[in-house]
């Protein structure tokens, strides 16, 4: 069937409400016109797709051309950092960062808010501050430069890169952190109180596959969860060589079960297979329905902070590379749709899903085990969600019976004894843990059919 724009927008919008009526993860397949910018594309599944940009090259027409055209979401690459706004302490000085976010609002583009606070590039005055002085220094400048910003800005990097590389998953030694741990969620309480409206996130490098510093930063996560910090979203910088590592989404699906967005940042790809990299990200992504957009850390190779290393999708000169194109087609592909995300006009092919929930399995008085499925022709997510006893948990098992033609592709913090036919999925380090009464979940997706996986849980 041919359709036209219009009711493709329709039957797109319609296909959504569904969807959202009955919390299932819809699945975009196929576009009639594909998408031709990387906006316009990933706007399909309702996610953006955006640009870090920097304000002293807006004369540059090229430049601008290129962020005009393909980008939908915005990043000042420094002009919103702590150095930039706040030269003398409650000295604000909005200039640069004005220039972005008008430069992205009168073109009708969202902006990332990047970042409140950060060991780097802090102003003079900041860098030899400490303790409380420094604390009320930090939180007045979450206060200041949100409030100054207030209604304008769909995410805030509200804290970068706090965690330590090689520390076992620990904190990484900064001023900040020498104000106290609880820097972080002060960080995060001040900027929601500033602007209720944008969604704050944590955002980190080296946390592109399951490894200890990203299980610290889910830990953090899941903590603020459980106590009502607020966060909104985490962020993935994925400054990679080559491609991610093979658990790119698994990882970024352990952090959606938490309850927060997923976003990737500052992605930029250097080496030899960069173009595929960038297709194996743009689909790790979409794969995941809290995945909400991609950003990549500037425009033509020439404007990359990796001097030397052309990892971006345009060349010096603005022309589009393979990696451009690695990355059009598969957003054209299609993939989840994000929750409330913003579907552009011009999807054609839905399959709706159907979401079932099985009640808990009686079990052994340890734990039980109840299974969400989002499921569609073809294939199927599961969370599943393991409940302790009275007595708590120190590891646990839950097992499932597979239709039989039914492959798992995948699953998130959990580790399966095999791929089809009877599966039992175990704890991992993270998740081993679970006091009395109290729930953790996993995940796992397939192709073929999902009907009657049955789980029970028992405790290993
Ligand atoms: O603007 C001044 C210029 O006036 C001066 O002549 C020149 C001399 O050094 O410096 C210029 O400022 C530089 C600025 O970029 C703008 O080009 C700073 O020295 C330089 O330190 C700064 O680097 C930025 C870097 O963050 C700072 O750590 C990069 O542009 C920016 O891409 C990079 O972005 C970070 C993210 O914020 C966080 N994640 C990692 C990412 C890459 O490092």
């Amino acid at each position: 069937m041919k359709l036209t724009s219009r009711s493709v927008s329709l039957a797109a919008m319609v296909s959504t409400v569904l969807a959202s009526a009955l919390g299932a993860t819809l699945i975009v397949t196929g576009t009639a016109s594909a998408a031709t910018t990387l906006g316009a594309a990933a706007a399909q599944t309702g996610r953006y797709f955006g640009a870090a940009i920097a304000a002293g090259k807006l004369g540059d027409s090229t430049y601008t051309g290129i962020v005009n055209r393909e980008f939908n979401m915005i990043t000042a690459e420094n002009e919103m950092k702590w150095d930039a706004t706040e030269r003398g302490r409650n000295q604000f000085d909005y200039t640069g960062g004005d220039r972005i976010l008008n430069q992205a609002l009168n073109n009708g583009k969202r902006v990332r808010g990047h970042a409140l606070l950060w060991h780097q590039q802090q102003p003079g005055w900041a860098q030899g501050l400490s303790g409380s002085d420094l604390r009320s220094a930090a939180i007045n400048h979450v206060t200041q430069v949100a409030t100054h910003y207030k209604g304008k800005i769909y995410a805030w990097d509200v804290v970068n890169e706090a965690f330590a590389d090689g520390n076992g998953g620990g904190r990484r030694d900064s001023n900040l952190q020498r104000t106290g741990n609880d820097w972080i969620e002060a960080a995060f309480r001040a900027a929601r109180a500033a602007d209720p409206n944008a969604k704050l996130c944590y955002n980190d490098y080296n946390t592109d596959g399951v490894n200890a510093k990203s299980t610290g930063i889910y830990n953090m996560v899941r903590d603020f969860k459980s106590r009502g910090v607020p966060i909104d979203c985490v962020g993935f910088q994925s400054h990679l060589t080559n491609g991610p590592p093979g658990d790119y989404q698994t990882n970024l699906q352990r952090f959606a079960a938490l309850g927060v967005d997923v976003q990737i940042t500052e992605l930029d790809i250097a080496g030899s297979s960069q173009a595929n990299g960038y297709a194996t990200v743009t689909k790790a992504c979409l794969a995941v329905s809290r995945c909400t957009g991609i950003t990549v850390w500037g425009v033509r190779d020439s404007d990359s902070w990796r001097t030397g290393e052309n990892p971006l999708l345009f060349d010096s000169n603005g022309n589009k590379k393979a990696a451009y194109t690695s990355v059009l087609n598969a957003l054209n592909a299609g993939g989840t749709t994000v929750p409330g995300g913003d579907p552009g006009t011009t999807t054609t092919t839905t399959t709706t899903t159907t979401t079932t929930t099985t009640p808990p399995d009686p079990g052994s008085g340890d734990c039980t085990a109840s299974v969400s499925l989002n499921a569609w022709n073809g294939g199927f997510v599961a969370t599943v969600k393991v409940t302790a006893g009275s007595s708590g948990l120190n590891g646990w098992k839950v097992t499932t019976s597979l239709p039989s033609g039914t492959t798992v592709t995948g699953s998130w913090s959990t580790s399966g004894s095999g791929t089809t036919g009877t599966v039992v999925w175990s704890n991992v380090d993270y998740n081993r843990a679970v006091g009395a009464g109290q729930s953790t979940e996993f995940g796992f997706q397939g192709t073929g059919g999902s009907d009657g996986l049955s789980p029970t849980c028992a405790a290993a």
